[in-house]
């Protein structure tokens, strides 16, 4: 199944970030975690001491950010291990001024596109099935119930020794979602030929067999297409 483009796109707490690795991995694709990207630029914003209400020193950041996505997981900003410094809460209630940044889009978008070129990449964010992989052969759109959603982000958070209340995360997400919906540039929106799916009551595991069987499927429609008729 190697060469193709999977886009996974869907809110906080969807289940994406953890879908997209385990998928990636069982059919030897790349995996690209888009939100990092996001979330390194935001970090070198704030350790630079950037104004955050002046978009083109936002923009100049992303520009001079060198960011890698390391096979492992690991995320490296300019040559520094930031993987879990990125996955604090701080960075999730600056985000979205990034986020929202058309210039800083255009120039992740870019990197995005670059790299899901080649192919064989299982890439994961909020605009992918409708911006950066418009021509992917299989996108989906990952959701869960709000509630479920701040719950296994709050579980994660709690996993890196996190200490924060339900009700915290809760009111972050809300506020994230609403942001990622309702901005102009890119919002987060299901793609029109993207496969919903509500992991609200799946596991883990059970969302990456229902990616992968999808997956097999879209691969076979495929090959049968390209069979010379009898
Ligand atoms: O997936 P995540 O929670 O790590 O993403 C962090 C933020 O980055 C999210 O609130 C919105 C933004 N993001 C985006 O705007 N576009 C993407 N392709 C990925 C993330």
């Amino acid at each position: 199944m190697k060469g193709l483009k999977i886009a996974l796109d869907g809110p906080a707490g969807s289940g994406k970030s953890s879908v997209s690795r385990l998928v990636a991995k069982r059919l030897g694709y790349l995996n690209v975690d888009t939100g990092a990207m996001y979330r390194c630029v935001t970090l070198r914003a704030i350790w630079d001491g950037v104004d955050f209400e002046d978009p083109k020193a936002l923009a100049k950041v992303a520009a001079s950010c060198r960011i890698e996505l390391q096979e492992d997981g690991r995320v490296i900003l300019d040559g520094q291990d930031v993987t879990d410094e990125i996955r604090k809460p701080i960075i999730d209630s600056r985000i979205s001024s990034i986020a929202e940044n058309e210039e800083v889009r255009k120039i992740l978008v870019a990197e995005q596109k670059r790299i899901g070129a080649q192919g064989g990449v299982v890439m994961e964010g909020r605009d992918i099935g409708t911006v950066v992989l418009p021509d992917a052969e299989i996108k989906f759109y990952l959701d869960a119930a709000p509630q479920e959603r701040a719950k296994r982000r709050w579980k994660e958070l709690g996993k890196r020794g996190v200490n924060v209340s339900l009700d915290e995360v809760k009111h972050e997400i809300c506020l994230r979602d609403k942001k990622d919906l309702e901005r102009s540039a890119s919002p987060l929106k299901l793609a029109p030929d993207a496969i919903y799916l509500d992991t609200s009551n799946h596991t883990l595991n059970e969302v990456v067999e229902i990616v992968l069987a999808k997956i097999q499927g879209v691969v076979r429609t495929h090959e049968a297409n390209k069979r010379p008729c009898l």
